[in-house]
């Protein structure tokens, strides 16, 4: 039964209409948009929810959209206080907390995407890694080398080294807290695959790559566009490329999510000539 089901004896037409058809369940958080309207309808709203979804500790209402260079939005608890859980995705356990590192369930198909592409012994850079989750998944379902992930945000770069120990790859992964344009400059040798699942701007990270991606490796290039310009992606991303010295060939571009209206996520797959 749908949340506007569940509460369509306590709300008016007009009020139901304002329910957020879809939240997001992180481990045992929910995540709702609740609009000021139906404020007041908070407790019915929290009691709806704990109906569908008995495994709940706490509820968070979003109050502000995902923000700022760590990626993180604003949240206010309306059920509950605790804010850490742990998520489970591809076998792997993530200690996590949306309150201070970005972390979302939505690109979890991405990642066993990329991890089933790696192949055994490969040298795997993750830039923008978050609380971890693209370098664990490809080392616990692939057979890499070696995955280095850089963060910035301290509390994500805390829960990376949590998740790595909570996943025992410590032998595969390795985190680097700092800004990928200190950190990526200084990494000795060349990578096999480059995954950059940048929070904004990708384009301005391209010139990072020169020199850190082997002849015929990889490169996971996420991006926004809009819908309309779908069809130029693949020879806009190939030439933005070449401005910066790197000749590269578009292998495929995939659409994983979708950001405003007509406005999506991408992600072009790369091979460096
Ligand atoms: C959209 S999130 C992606 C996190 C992770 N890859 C995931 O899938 O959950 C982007 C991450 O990049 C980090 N970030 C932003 N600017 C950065 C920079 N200049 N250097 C390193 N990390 C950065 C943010 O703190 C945030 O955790």
């Amino acid at each position: 039964m749908s949340l506007k089901e569940l509460l369509k004896d306590k709300l008016s037409e007009e009020e139901l209409k304002l329910v957020r058809r879809s939240f997001e369940i992180i481990g045992d958080i929910v995540i709702i948009e609740i609009p000021d309207e139906i404020l007041h309808h908070t407790k019915d709203i929290v009691e709806a929810i704990l109906k569908r979804h008995k495994h709940v500790k706490t509820v968070l209402r979003k109050v502000g959209e995902v923000d700022g260079v760590y990626r993180i939005a604003r949240y206010e608890p309306v059920y509950g206080e605790k804010t850490e859980t742990v998520v489970k995705e591809h076998g792997c356990r993530f200690l996590v907390d949306p309150t201070k590192a970005y972390y979302s369930v939505k690109l979890s198909g991405e990642r066993e995407r990329i991890a089933r592409l790696v192949r055994e012994g490969e040298r795997v850079l993750v830039m923008f890694a978050g609380v971890g989750p693209y370098p664990i998944v490809i080392a616990r379902l692939a057979k890499p080398k070696k995955v280095v992930g850089i963060e910035l945000n301290p509390h994500a770069a805390e829960y990376f080294r949590k998740n790595i120990k909570l996943n025992k790859v410590e032998d595969i992964v390795e985190v680097i807290e700092g800004d990928v344009e200190e950190v990526v400059p200084k990494l000795p040798g060349e990578f096999d695959r480059v995954v950059m699942p940048a929070p904004y701007s990708a384009e301005s990270f391209i010139h990072l790559l020169k020199g850190k991606v082997k002849e015929g490796g990889f490169v996971h290039y996420y991006t926004f566009d809009s819908q309309n310009e779908e069809e130029k992606l693949p020879e806009k991303v190939r030439k933005r490329f070449e401005e910066e010295g790197l000749n590269v060939e578009v292998l495929k571009v995939r659409r994983c999510g979708n950001f405003a209206p007509y406005v999506n996520r991408y992600v072009v797959d790369l091979r460096v000539l």
